[in-house]
């Protein structure tokens, strides 16, 4: 019963909602309407139909776009810190990149005929004609500026950690939006190994850290692109000798690459990849050599792996290592939070010298998602220890002041300048949990004084403004003594303390 009536409520809660904003939209429509009408009713004389043409104002996001607010900020707050953290453990150093690009600092190395240039890129002809995009993924942007500013010339291997937006016009789902957020750790300049399974551990230890601990790393090796293209062949024939076993969209997909095939969760097609050749079973020595011994590293730090034989990661740039990072839920379901691979040939393909390179991006929208369904502790943010309450309009203005220099001496103050209530503002110091609460009043504002409330013992003071930070620092120690006599001595003295604070 209880049930149905909270469906209800949020079924009723969503109309209303629906309504509002389309409420909101026409009268915004109407307002825009009405000042244009205005406008043009000077110069010429404009009819009703042109009014009525208007496209009414939507007061949402553009689709698989989305808002983040306040309440889900201390996830994020707490991916991002973590992401930062093993970041600079590992001595990655941070860039920042914009999100237009040239549109063909992407289209050749994530390739041509790939599903994400096809159909996913927001590419665009700016006022200027030049051919843009919005970054539908940080690694070509990475490399540009690696070339644009000669990091070839810093000492190598080079790592830079990177975050920010993305845009991929794919098709909107839980956990997949045309605005995203990725964080990427990449290497560059060395081919060891090592440095595979580094990455690989980087990304264990940040879902680790994050309270995402049933993952499981899927890994494989696509080899050299001349390796690659024989094996390319070899499967183009395999999947032409299985035709008719296809649906018909797959069929004109073979010829483009045939290795995206592997991508679908058709049934009848993933009964035809089985029988298909394997990427590791025709690599090149050198490139089976790398894959062995990236293995043995993996063995070694001990990381849950499995190899994943048709695992290609889509994008035309990845040579050698692939892999992706997956949270398993109770259910054994697998959600994808992450992924990457080597990139040896993508600098050289740009146009700079042959430079090896690995890394590797996050989705955090998914680590919060994973966060959230795991319930997992958010990020908290330090406890202010002093509140700064005021009442009407000339204390407001000594405040701020006051605020400011409470902050410069280093003390976390909070405040509610836009509350004119000082009872609400009593309580709401009282529900974060301050030492001290400062209050300044009409009378205190004329005065030059302020109140310093202890908030543990109860007990206040009348201070001049300028000895305020002195006073809220000998506030504070009293509730430090306080808390060492109650630990020590017990209750009886706990009072004594107490007493002698009155005094
Ligand atoms: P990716 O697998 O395309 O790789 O994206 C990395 C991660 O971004 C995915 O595992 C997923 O968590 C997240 N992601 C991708 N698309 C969406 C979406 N539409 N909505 C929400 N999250 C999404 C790359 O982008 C490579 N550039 C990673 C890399 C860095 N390789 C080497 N360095």
């Amino acid at each position: 019963m209880a049930a149905t009536t909270k469906k209800t409520a949020t079924k009723g809660t969503k109309k209303m909602a629906k309504s509002v904003i389309k409420k909101a939209a026409s009268k915004a429509a109407t307002k825009v309407a009405t000042k244009k009408g205005a406008a043009t009713k000077k110069t010429s004389t404009s009819s009703k139909k042109d009014v009525v043409a208007i496209e009414p104002v939507l007061l949402q996001c553009v689709k698989g776009m989305r808002d983040i607010l306040p309440g889900e900020q201390s996830y994020w707050q707490q991916a991002r810190k973590v992401l930062e953290y093993e970041a600079e453990e590992y001595g990655f150093g941070r860039i920042d990149v914009p999100v237009i690009e040239y549109e063909n600092t992407f289209t050749q190395p994530i390739g041509k005929s790939t599903e994400m240039i096809e159909r996913e890129v927001y590419a665009f002809k700016t006022r200027g004609r030049e051919n843009v995009l919005l970054r539908p993924d940080f690694t070509p942007s990475i490399a540009r500026a690696y070339l644009q500013h000669s990091m070839n010339m810093f000492t190598q291997p080079i790592k830079l950690f990177s975050t920010g937006r993305s845009y991929r016009y794919d098709r909107p789902a839980e956990g997949r939006y045309r605005e995203f957020h990725q964080a990427n750790y990449d290497i560059y300049g060395e081919e060891d190994p090592v440095l595979d399974a580094q990455v690989i551990q980087i990304a264990y230890r940040v879902l680790q850290k994050l309270g995402i601990k049933n993952v499981q790393f899927q890994v494989n090796s696509i080899g050299t692109q001349e390796s690659r293209a024989q094996y390319k062949d070899l499967l183009t024939s395999y999947f032409l000798s299985k035709k008719n076993k296809l649906p018909s969209k797959y069929r004109d997909i073979i010829e483009k690459d045939p290795m995206r095939i592997f991508d679908s969760k058709d049934e009848k097609v993933m009964q035809v990849c089985v029988g298909a050749p394997q990427a590791i079973d025709h690599l090149d020595k050198e490139s089976r050599d790398h894959f062995k011994n990236l293995l043995e590293y993996l063995d070694e730090l001990d990381l849950p792996y499995m190899i994943n034989p048709t695992l290609n990661r889509g994008m035309d740039y990845y040579t050698r290592t692939v892999f992706e990072v997956y949270a398993i839920d109770e259910k054994g379901l697998r959600h994808a939070l992450g992924g990457g691979g080597r990139y040896d040939d993508l600098i050289e393909n740009l146009g700079g010298e042959p430079t090896p390179a690995i890394g590797f991006g996050f989705g955090i929208d998914r680590l919060v998602l994973e966060m959230k369904r795991l319930k997992t502790k958010s990020y908290k943010p330090p406890q202010p220890k002093v509140y700064l309450a005021q009442l009407g309009d000339l204390a407001k203005k000594k405040s701020l002041k006051i605020f400011a220099e409470i902050e410069n001496a280093g003390i976390l103050v909070a405040e509610s300048f836009g509350r004119g209530n000082l009872m609400e503002q009593m309580e709401q110091a009282q529900k974060i949990g301050v030492e001290v609460t400062l209050i300044i009043g009409q009378k205190e504002a004329l005065d030059g004084t302020a109140i310093v409330k202890n908030m543990h013992t109860g007990t206040q003071e009348t201070v001049t403004q300028e000895s305020v930070i002195n006073a809220v620092k000998s506030a504070m120690k009293k509730h430090v003594v306080v808390k060492k006599v109650n630990k020590r001595d017990g209750k009886k003295d706990d009072k004594k303390a107490r007493k002698s604070q009155k005094k």
